[in-house]
């Protein structure tokens, strides 16, 4: 199969077993081809006019353009429903791109209280540094948000599924709320498998495409889809400020994603199947997962994430830090401590030590961010052995 003419109205799985390929693609390669290039030769000045402006299709200098770039952003986009997509360096990199875009110093932004630290300590950076405003709001305070919005504000930032802590965006009510607003949303844990927030209402989507759209551990980029006027500029920031990927991560990243419609369901099995065994293991005294019944949000996850909930879970050990971290030197065998997810493997992270290390102690006590917090990422391994090394560990703890 060579240079592919999109059909449409395909399921996700078949948009993803094609990954990675661009329509010009000509010599027939098996699997597409990596740009490793720096600049694209150009036949003329008139020529390089028309690919400037966009007349002619084509590319110049791979920090502004490559075919692996596009291949892969065009991938996501479909899956997610928008129209167009940039890939950028990390999941960081594609939220700077789109905050020079959207935001200038003095204006005002809201975002969730609960999110991955980073984006929290960029927010918080860009307000002591450049005078950006930012308000926070509880997600399911939808008063706290109309309230904030009093404000001229010029965009809303919400995860989907949030970090660490599973909650769900009740995407229809906020952008009901918002308006005319602009509404970011970081979709990383959900993926386009189980939420497609463009459909319910948001106006972008940014992951960090080093978790699950790649899924193996092996590379870091992001990737922000949304309306083509959008995407023009965040994708013209994205080059100015150099968060550009290079075409190998996009190449990796577009061959892992061939798999996500597979491990999107195998890991929302397993995930659901492990957190009901935490649940009877003694040392744990709290397990989140939203599809348990008593997660805050399981009737909205219900509702929203109809394929599953995803593969991400946490659990809290009453011994705190301590505890934790007997139970991360005794996770010897399968499951590594490895500050990160989306993995292949499972693996455990510490939210108070990694992502959220960045907050202060009480802000981290706000979001219920806990000492003794663990996250755990499901990955692709057989559930009853996963089950056994961490019945194991925690008996030790
Ligand atoms: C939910 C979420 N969003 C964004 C990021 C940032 O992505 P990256 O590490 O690719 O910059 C992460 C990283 O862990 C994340 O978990």
């Amino acid at each position: 199969m060579t240079a592919e003419t999109p059909e449409p109205n395909l399921d996700p799985s078949t948009i993803a077993a094609r990954a990675g390929w661009s329509p010009d693609f000509i010599t027939r390669p098996s699997s597409p081809p990596v740009y490793l290039t720096t600049a694209f030769d150009i036949e003329s000045l008139e020529q390089l006019d028309a690919v400037a402006g966009g007349q002619e299709k084509g590319y110049i200098y791979t920090r502004d353009g490559n075919p692996n770039h596009e291949a892969f952003a065009n991938d996501v986009a479909r899956l997610e429903g928008a129209e167009a997509g940039v890939v950028t360096a990390s999941g960081m990199g594609a939220l700077t791109a789109v905050l020079m875009a959207m935001v200038k110093t003095g204006e005002h932004v809201v975002a969730a209280r609960v999110l991955y630290g980073r984006t929290g300590q960029l927010l918080n950076h860009l307000a002591s540094s450049f005078g950006l405003k930012v308000t926070y709001f509880d997600i399911d305070d939808l008063d706290a948000l109309k309230a904030a919005i009093a404000v001229p504000t010029r965009l809303c930032i919400v995860e989907s599924i949030s970090n660490p802590l599973l909650e769900i965006a009740d995407l229809p009510a906020i952008a009901q709320i918002l308006g005319e607003i602009p509404l970011l949303v970081d979709s990383t844990f959900a993926t386009p498998c189980l939420l497609k927030p463009i459909s319910q209402g948001a106006t972008l989507v940014w992951h960090s495409a080093s978790k699950y759209l790649n899924g193996h551990g092996d590379l870091m980029a992001g990737v922000v889809v949304g309306p083509k006027n959008l995407i023009r500029r965040i994708r013209a920031m994205s080059s100015l400020y150099g968060v550009n990927s290079n075409p190998f991560e996009s190449w990796l990243a577009a061959r892992g994603l061939r798999s996500l419609p597979l491990r999107m369901n195998r890991v929302s099995q397993t995930a659901l199947q492990v957190a009901t065994f935490l649940q009877s293991v003694p040392q744990v005294s709290r397990v989140v997962y939203p599809g348990l019944k008593d997660h805050p949000h399981f009737e909205r996850a219900k509702q929203c994430l109809p394929h599953g909930c995803g593969g991400m879970l946490a659990f809290e050990l009453p011994g705190g830090r301590a505890a934790v971290d007997t139970l991360f030197r005794h996770l010897a065998h399968i499951i590594p401590f490895s500050p990160t997810l989306a993995d292949s493997r499972t693996t455990v992270s510490y939210p108070a030590g990694t992502s959220h290390k960045f907050m202060t102690a009480a802000e981290r006590a706000a979001c219920g961010i806990s000492d003794g917090l663990v996250r755990l990422s499901i990955g692709l391994e057989d559930p009853a052995d996963l089950q056994r090394e961490l019945g194991a560990a925690l008996a030790k703890t």
